[in-house]
């Protein structure tokens, strides 16, 4: 059973075929009658109204739920609700405060798990983001993207995607906020050609494309004026754009906080390719459930067993 936890869950092969099952104009009904249970312990616009409109185009019916509705973990282990969904659902995506919750979901191998973020890695938007380039660009190797910013999640996911895809990345993030070492040592390993600095300007120079995400994450509030400070002088503004390559594009995987880590010029400019990159969520996520249906799915229980 096939599971999306991270990145590096899927050969280079694997990432290109879900790109190009994203573009499938007339996909198959892959999820006819088979529900998607979507669980969310942190907020969500974009992951789950995209998740949930993938699964609709393909047939399925998805099921957002809050985590304090079944109390993950709390008013019962992580392990029962996870038996209990895959009774009901063909695939169980979850939204985690705690990248472990996510690899206990898994380790049953009772239904397949797609990581709709968490602490660790955003998966799902590597995904939209590469789809995103993709189209823009033409083909993604041999191009540079910068990520200037919080080396986090999004980042995280993000260079082991272009890792896969033959796209360089230059990270620029302020020191004690820089994409650790192990994950940019496995990035290199699957072929990553990845640069780190702390100078958003040699990160940025010649590039294609310039990548940020928010400087405060969710569940990172109270660290928040820190880490505002910390972030000081790390801005995708016009004049660092203007260090990019010509017709370098801008993205972001949203929400953005404009006079942060963005500047309203940038994000609203020519260069921002940020609603695209919105909308290519859903389309990712239909690319990703195409494949996961290839890789033989589970019937759900539901469908097994006839009522007495
Ligand atoms: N980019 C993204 O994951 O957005 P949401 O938090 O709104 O889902
Ligand atoms: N790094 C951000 C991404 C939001 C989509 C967060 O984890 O809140």
């Amino acid at each position: 059973m096939r599971h999306l936890l991270d990145v590096d869950d899927l050969t280079a092969g694997e990432l290109a075929e879900i790109l190009t099952l994203s573009r499938q104009p007339e996909p198959p009904a892959v999820l006819a009658g088979a529900g998607v249970a979507l669980i969310f312990e942190k907020p969500s616009n974009r992951t789950r109204n995209a998740t949930e409109m993938a699964v609709v185009a393909l047939g399925g019916h998805p099921i957002s739920i809050r985590g304090e509705e079944i109390g993950l973990g709390v008013r019962e282990s992580v392990a029962d609700v996870t038996r209990v969904l895959a009774g009901y659902h063909r695939v169980v995506g979850a939204r985690v405060n705690d990248h472990r919750t996510l690899e206990e979901m898994a380790s049953l191998d009772v239904v397949p798990v797609v990581n709709l973020l968490s602490d660790r890695s955003h998966p799902c938007q590597a995904l939209a983001d590469l789809l995103t380039l993709d189209e823009h660009w033409g083909g993604l190797k041999g191009r540079t993207v910068a990520w200037v910013g919080d080396g986090n999640n999004v980042a995280r996911s993000l260079v082991h995607g272009c890792a896969r895809a033959g796209t360089a990345v230059r990270l620029a993030s302020p020191a004690g906020h820089q994409l650790d070492e192990q994950s940019v040592a496995t990035a290199r390993e699957a072929g990553g050609d990845v640069f780190v600095t702390t100078d958003p300007a040699e990160a940025v120079a010649g590039a294609d494309a310039v990548c940020t995400d928010v400087w405060v994450s969710m569940g990172q509030e109270a660290e928040g004026g820190a880490r505002l400070a910390a972030f000081e002088g790390y801005q995708v503004d016009e004049a660092l754009m203007d260090r990019a390559a010509p017709g370098a594009v801008f993205l972001h995987c949203l929400p953005a906080h404009r006079g942060q880590e963005v500047s309203a010029g940038v994000i609203d400019g020519p260069a921002s390719l940020v609603w695209r990159q919105a909308a290519n969520r859903m389309h990712a996520a239909r690319g990703l459930f195409l494949w996961l249906a290839g890789e033989q799915m589970p019937a759900s229980a539901v469908r097994q067993t006839r009522v007495q």
